[in-house]
């Protein structure tokens, strides 16, 4: 299956009740290429409208830390842990997130980054450990089947508490120094 195939699939599916108060499947955005992948949380109200991940108020201040290192969105690859929205932008709960897990994983195989970037604690948690506390280790590089993990800070945190910018900033600063020199550009 190509990530195309995938992404229909992932169209269709049922598997979970969030198919019933879905406008849209948010599958992924960026390049299929991508050497740094991006793993959000859930679709939130503007991206179930517009089927896009990361497009609203919490996706363009993630954008601005993307350009403050020079990325662009088409440099990168942007998922979440889930495809549809939770109602009221709730937290997934474990048998939506294990309805779903199987999409991302299929998603991260097909994409194959050398680094993935979990945005949030929900992301950290379900990629890189339960026992992830994202004050304490976020910035932090794993590694496991020959792929660097790590976690930020979600940007809509930083929404509520920009006293976390700084710290952000730092993170994003030390991913793209390492996917530089992961593709041997530093
Ligand atoms: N928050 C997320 O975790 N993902 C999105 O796509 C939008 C907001």
């Amino acid at each position: 299956m190509d990530l195309n195939e995938l992404k229909q699939t992932v169209q269709q599916c049922r598997r979970c009740g969030l198919c019933e108060t879905r406008r849209n499947v948010v599958f992924g955005d960026g390049s299929p290429d991508a050497d740094i992948m991006f793993i959000g949380e859930a679709p939130g109200e503007t991206e179930d409208n517009t089927g896009i991940p990361f497009v609203g108020r919490a996706g363009q201040l993630f954008d601005k830390y993307l350009a403050a290192v020079g990325l662009r969105r088409e440099d990168v690859y942007i998922a979440n842990t889930i495809k549809c929205r939770p109602p009221k932008n709730r937290d997934p709960n474990p048998e939506e997130q294990a309805a779903c897990i199987d999409y991302l994983r299929e998603q991260t195989r097909l994409i194959d980054p050398k680094m993935i970037v979990c945005l949030g604690r929900i992301a950290a948690y379900r990629i890189i450990s339960p026992d992830f506390k994202i004050t304490r280790d976020h910035g932090i590089f794993y590694e496991r089947k020959g792929k660097i993990l790590t976690a930020v800070y979600h940007p809509s945190l930083l929404l509520r508490d920009p006293r976390k910018k700084d710290e952000m900033l730092a993170d994003m600063l030390k991913i793209k120094a390492k996917a530089d020199e992961l593709a041997g550009r530093a």
